[in-house]
C-alpha cells in the first residue's frame, strides 16, 4: 500500500435509517478523507451526522438498522462496506481504533484497568502476560501518567474522568493503529482537562504518525488541534478546508454561525451555539439548501440545493452556498 493513499476515504456516501412510512436520511452525499498522519476535524451541531459517519467508518452501526443508498467508504484501501464481520474484528483495534465520549461505557466497571488493558494487548499481539504488562506500563507513561502500576491496579470508578480517558487513549494506541477516530473524546471533561487530554492525544499521534479523525461540536478545539476541518450539517459537508483558512475566512453562513457562537474565536471553551432555529427533520429535508430557513442571507435561489464547490479552484477548500461571499460580521 502506498503511504500517500488516504487512511480513510469516504465518497458521496448516503445512509438512511428506515423507519415506519419514512426514513431518517442521516448522511446525504458525504465525501471526506484523512491522509496518513493528519489530524482532521469534523464539526457540526447535534444531529449533523458526525457519529454516524464515525461509527460507519468502523462498521459499528448495528447491521440491518441502516441502508446505504450511495457512495463508498474505504479504510486503508479496504472497502469497509463490503468487508465480512470476521475481517472487521481484526481491523478494529489493530488498523484503526476508536475512542468515545464516556470511557466509563467502554471500560468494564468490575475489572481492574490492568486486566482490561492486557486483554486488548494480548488479543492483537501474541506476547506473554509479562510483556503485555510492561507494554501497558509504557503506554500509560507515554500518556504522562506518573504511577502506571497504581492505575493498572485500579478499577475504572477509582480514576478521574480525565485519567480514564488517558487510559482509553493509551489502549487505542496499543496496536499502533494508522487511524484513530475520536468521537467527542473530551466533551464530558472540564475545559482544562479537555485541553490536557487532547494535547496528549496530539503529541502521541504526531510521534507515531497516526492519523486522527476528531469529532467535536466545538470549533475552538478544531482550531487548536486540527490540520483540516469538515463542517457538517444535515448529514452533508457544507464547508471544508485547512483549519486556519476556515477559521479566518469562513464561507458558509452555517460555519460563520458556529464561529460566532464562540466566546473567543481561538480560546477553547464551551461553545455557545447561538444559531437561531432548528435543524430540519431528516425524514423531510427541504429540496433546497437545508440551512436556508435558518440563514439570515437566504435568497430565492436557495430553494435549489447548492453543491459543495471548490473556492478559487482549490479542491481542498470548498463551500456549499449560492451566496456571494460575505465576511463574518
Ligand atoms: N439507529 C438510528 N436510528 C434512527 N436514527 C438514527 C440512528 N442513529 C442515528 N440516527 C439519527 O441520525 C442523525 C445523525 O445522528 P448522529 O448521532 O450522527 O449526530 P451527531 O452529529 O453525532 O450529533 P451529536 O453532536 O448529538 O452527537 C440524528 O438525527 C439521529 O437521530
Ligand atoms: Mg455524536
Amino acid at each position: 500500500m502506498s503511504t500517500c493513499n488516504p487512511v480513510l476515504a469516504i465518497d458521496n456516501l448516503s445512509l438512511e435509517f428506515p423507519a415506519y412510512k419514512s426514513s431518517v436520511k442521516a448522511l446525504n452525499g458525504v465525501s471526506l478523507h484523512v491522509n496518513p498522519g493528519e489530524i482532521v476535524g469534523v464539526v457540526g451541531e447535534s444531529g449533523s451526522g458526525k457519529s454516524v459517519t464515525a461509527m460507519l467508518s468502523m462498521r459499528l452501526l448495528p447491521e440491518r438498522s441502516y441502508r446505504i443508498t450511495s457512495g463508498s467508504l474505504s479504510m486503508l484501501d479496504r472497502d469497509m462496506l463490503n468487508t465480512p464481520e470476521k475481517e472487521l474484528l481484526k481491523i478494529r483495534g489493530r488498523d484503526a481504533a476508536m475512542i468515545f465520549q464516556e470511557p466509563m461505557t467502554a471500560l468494564n466497571p468490575t475489572r481492574r484497568i490492568g486486566r482490561q488493558m492486557l486483554d486488548v494487548i494480548i488479543h492483537h499481539q501474541k506476547i506473554s502476560t509479562q510483556q503485555a504488562r510492561a507494554k501497558a506500563i509504557e503506554l500509560l507513561r507515554d500518556m504522562h501518567i506518573a504511577s502506571p502500576e497504581q492505575v493498572l491496579d485500579s478499577y475504572p470508578f477509582e480514576l478521574s474522568g480525565g485519567m480514564r480517558q488517558r487510559v482509553m487513549i493509551a489502549l487505542a494506541f496499543s496496536c499502533e493503529p494508522k487511524l484513530l477516530i475520536a468521537d467527542e473524546p473530551t466533551t464530558a471533561l472540564d475545559v482544562t482537562v479537555q485541553r490536557q487530554v487532547l494535547l496528549l492525544l496530539q503529541e502521541k499521534a504526531r510521534q507515531k504518525g497516526t492519523a486522527i479523525l476528531l469529532i467535536t461540536h466545538d470549533m475552538a478545539l478544531v482550531s487548536q488541534f486540527c490540520d483540516r476541518v469538515y463542517v457538517m450539517y444535515t448529514g452533508a459537508v457544507v464547508e471544508q478546508g485547512l483549519t486556519a483558512d476556515v477559521m479566518r475566512n469562513p464561507r458558509h453562513p452555517y460555519t460563520q454561525g458556529l464561529l460566532s457562537g464562540l466566546p473567543e474565536m481561538v480560546e477553547p471553551g464551551q461553545p455557545l451555539m447561538t444559531i437561531p432555529g432548528q435543524v430540519p427533520n431528516l425524514s423531510r429535508l427541504p429540496v433546497g439548501c437545508t440551512f436556508a430557513e435558518r440563514c439570515q442571507h437566504a435568497l430565492p435561489m436557495c430553494s435549489e440545493r447548492p453543491v459543495l464547490t471548490a473556492i478559487n479552484h482549490d479542491e481542498q477548500r470548498k463551500s456549499a452556498c449560492w451566496l456571494p461571499h460575505k465576511e463574518l460580521s
